[in-house]
This record gives structure tokens, C-alpha cells and sequence, in this order.
């Protein structure tokens, strides 16, 4: 059996990834191939538990590294229920955020030990690493009045942990994907999500490409 292929979507909050992976799932799908949708922090039911606590915001304080520590337990419960048996038969997964999203937001947003980070991925990760990595690039602002329009049109009253934050905390955000996907230019494709739905939809589908499928 080939193992399937692992494609992951970053970029901050209203960058579209929701909206790109159902895109990508959908057209890889035509083609024939299973394809199994997924995000984090969560993705397993244990998992999704991990997503309410370290999304929600509560009474006592959660430093940025008992975040990043709950990341990575939640994210180990999802390779190794979801992640790695699926790719094991064969399915391509597509996760909406991934260890980049821990680099990026506790890393660069909340100034944890890169270091630390590296460390426990590798860990959690175990050799997997994800095959394309689409980072959905767009200027912060933007990126925030569509997550605001759409928790509106959704009629969302609760905010998060992250949807809290400064746009300060974005930029510092954004910059550091934008290193991450430089510095991994093999695995990491940019993309401009300021552009209109169907362009940025047509430039994920080229980012395919690069699997050679
Ligand atoms: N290229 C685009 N141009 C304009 N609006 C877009 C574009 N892509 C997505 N949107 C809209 O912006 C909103 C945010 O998109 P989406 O939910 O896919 O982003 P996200 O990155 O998953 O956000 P979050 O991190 O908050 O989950 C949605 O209402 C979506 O319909
Ligand atoms: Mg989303």
C-alpha cells in the first residue's frame, strides 16, 4: 500500500483555510482519491476535548507553554488515531493547521522557545512531516474583519483565545509563517489569500503540482 499523502493549510485567522481544504478535498476527490478532512487542534473526539480547553477562555491563566504543551498532546492524539492510519491506507489527508500553527502562534505570536517547539515535535511527529504546506499569506487586518463577518453572518457571540488577541500579535504571527515557509521552501507553498475566492482556489490547486499528482 502507498502511503497517502499529506497536505496541511496554515495562515492566520480568516486567511480561508476552512474554505481551501473543503476545495482541495472536493477536487482531489474527482480524481479518485480518499481523502480524509481534518484539523487542529482536534480532529478526534479526544482530541476536540483538548481544542475546548485551550481555545476557551477561562477564569485562571494558561501560559503560553502549557498551550504549546497542550498543542502537542493534542496534536499526538491526532496523528495517532487519524493522521497515521489514514495515510497507512492510502487516504491523502488534509489537516487546517499543523506544528507550523504552534511555530507561528506560540512561537512568533507568544514568544515560546523555538527550541522547546522543535523538541516536541519531534517527538509528536515521529518522521511525519507533511508532504505540501499551503500558507495562506494575507495582510492581518483583512484576515480579521473576515473572520469577524463571518462569526457575524454565523451569528457567533463567543470569542476565542486567539480571536481575542492584538492585531500586533497577528503581524508578529504572520511574519513568523512567512519565515518558516522561506526558510522550507521544499515543503511550504505561499500563497496571496488577500486575492479573490477563485484565484486563491486555482493557486492552491497548482500548489498540488508539487506532488506530482
Ligand atoms: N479569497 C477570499 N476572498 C474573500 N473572502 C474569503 C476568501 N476566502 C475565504 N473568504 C471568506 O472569509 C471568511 C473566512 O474564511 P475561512 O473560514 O475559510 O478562513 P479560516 O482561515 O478557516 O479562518 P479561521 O482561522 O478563523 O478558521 C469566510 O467567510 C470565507 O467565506
Ligand atoms: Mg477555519
Amino acid at each position: 500500500m502507498i502511503r497517502g499523502k499529506f497536505i496541511t493549510l496554515e495562515g492566520i485567522e480568516g486567511a480561508g483555510k476552512s474554505t481551501i481544504a473543503a476545495a482541495l478535498a472536493n477536487a482531489l476527490q474527482e480524481r479518485g482519491i480518499s481523502v480524509r478532512q481534518t484539523r487542529e487542534p482536534g480532529g478526534t473526539p479526544l482530541a476536540e476535548r483538548l481544542r475546548q480547553l485551550v481555545l476557551h477562555r477561562g477564569e485562571e491563566s494558561l501560559s503560553a507553554e502549557a498551550e504549546t504543551l497542550l498543542m502537542f498532546a493534542a496534536r499526538a492524539i491526532h496523528l495517532d488515531n487519524l493522521v497515521r492510519p489514514a495515510l497507512e491506507r492510502g487516504e491523502w489527508v488534509i489537516c487546517d493547521r499543523f506544528t507550523d500553527a504552534t511555530r507561528a502562534y506560540q512561537g512568533g505570536g507568544r514568544g515560546v522557545d523555538a527550541a522547546l517547539i522543535e523538541q516536541l515535535a519531534v517527538s509528536v511527529h515521529r518522521g511525519l512531516e507533511p508532504d505540501l504546506t499551503v500558507l495562506l499569506d494575507l495582510p492581518v487586518t483583512i484576515g480579521l474583519e473576515r473572520a469577524r463577518a463571518r462569526r457575524q453572518a454565523q451569528g457567533e457571540s463567543v470569542i476565542d483565545r486567539f480571536e481575542s488577541e492584538t492585531v500586533q500579535f497577528f503581524e508578529r504571527v504572520r511574519a513568523r509563517y512567512l519565515e518558516i515557509a522561506r526558510r522550507d521552501s521544499q515543503r511550504c507553498q505561499i500563497i496571496d489569500a488577500s486575492a479573490d475566492p477563485d484565484s486563491v482556489r486555482a493557486a492552491a490547486m497548482s500548489a498540488l503540482q508539487r506532488l506530482g499528482s
